[in-house]
């Protein structure tokens, strides 16, 4: 079966010229299949960014290699990789660095004007970005007058333009305060359920993961977790050991639970917790 992005066996240094040079990934194996809604987690160095960046080849592996559609990005001529980068869209941390005009509609038509493509079709689709991530009265608005949460969106929607199969976005709630965040991540998610897009999710906050279909552990360059959030959380000692933390929800059923509270097993959401608590109490 093809895979939408495939790396195999990758390994990277930002030091080739060193003799046995320190590794910001060691032999990463990891497969994205289309439409998936991937988290990526992992303290503070563990090669997130490395990773991301590894995506559509703004990083070339020193060793393996990255598949994108059987395009393998360290052997990509230059019609390639413009493919690549449009079939895989990027979204950072900050949206100041990566937003280019000072209009909205115009800094997300600036994607596919660079690609060729004609004016009517840029139109069709910068409308249809703005309206997928609820921002179109927003289109003619300058860009410096909006939160920081309405330029991710806007940031988000310019990749969007460029119609990709895979999101993949580096920490884009960093910035952003609790209703922002909120917003960016259902956003994410109605791109995922309604366009198909795959979305990678990278994230210090391990209660956006639980939100996430699939939630990949980094540690130290290496996956040292895979699966599905209820799977990965459930493995305290493989969180702990990463340095991470447990969702709140998760800490507070645990510790109600050490109390003499049965609730539910497996409580990693808000709402979980909250209907674990009411069935508690319609029993007492
Ligand atoms: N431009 C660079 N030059 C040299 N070393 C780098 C560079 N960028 C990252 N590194 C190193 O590579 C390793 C992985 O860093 P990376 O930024 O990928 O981690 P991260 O998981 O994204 O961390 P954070 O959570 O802080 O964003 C770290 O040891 C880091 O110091
Ligand atoms: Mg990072």
């Amino acid at each position: 079966m093809k895979h939408l992005i495939e790396f195999k066996k990758v390994y990277f240094t930002y030091e080739p010229e060193v003799a046995d040079p320190p590794h910001a990934l060691k032999g990463i194996d990891l497969q994205v299949e289309k439409g998936e809604f991937l988290a990526i987690v992992g303290p503070n160095g563990s090669g997130k960014s490395t990773l991301a960046r590894h995506f559509n080849g703004l990083l070339l592996p020193s060793a393996g290699e990255v598949l994108i559609h059987h395009f393998s990005t360290s052997k990509s001529t230059a019609e390639q990789m413009t493919e690549i980068r449009k079939r895989v869209g990027m979204v950072f941390q900050n949206p100041d660095n990566q937003l280019i005009s000072s209009i909205v509609e115009e800094d997300v038509a600036f994607g596919p004007e660079n690609l060729g493509v004609p004016p009517k079709e840029i139109r069709r689709r910068v409308n249809r970005a703005l309206a997928a991530l609820n921002i179109f009265r927003y289109r003619r608005e300058s860009i410096c007058h909006l939160s920081e949460g309405q330029k991710q969106l806007v940031a988000i929607a310019g990749v969007l333009a460029m119609k990709p199969d895979c999101i993949v976005l580096d920490e884009p709630t960093a910035l952003l305060d609790p209703f922002s965040r909120k917003q960016v991540l259902e956003n994410l998610q109605k791109l995922n359920r309604e366009e198909g897009i795959a979305v990678v999710f990278i994230t210090h906050f391990m209660s956006e993961a639980v939100h996430f279909d699939r939630v990949v552990v980094m540690d130290r360059g290496e996956i040292i977790g895979d699966g599905p959030p209820t799977k990965i959380y459930s493995q305290s000692e493989l969180i702990r050991g990463a340095g991470l933390d447990m969702p709140v929800p998760a800490r507070l059923a645990a510790g109600l639970t050490e109390k003499g509270f049965p609730l539910n097993p497996g409580i990693l959401r808000v709402e979980e917790l909250v209907n674990s608590l009411c069935q508690l109490r319609s029993k007492i």
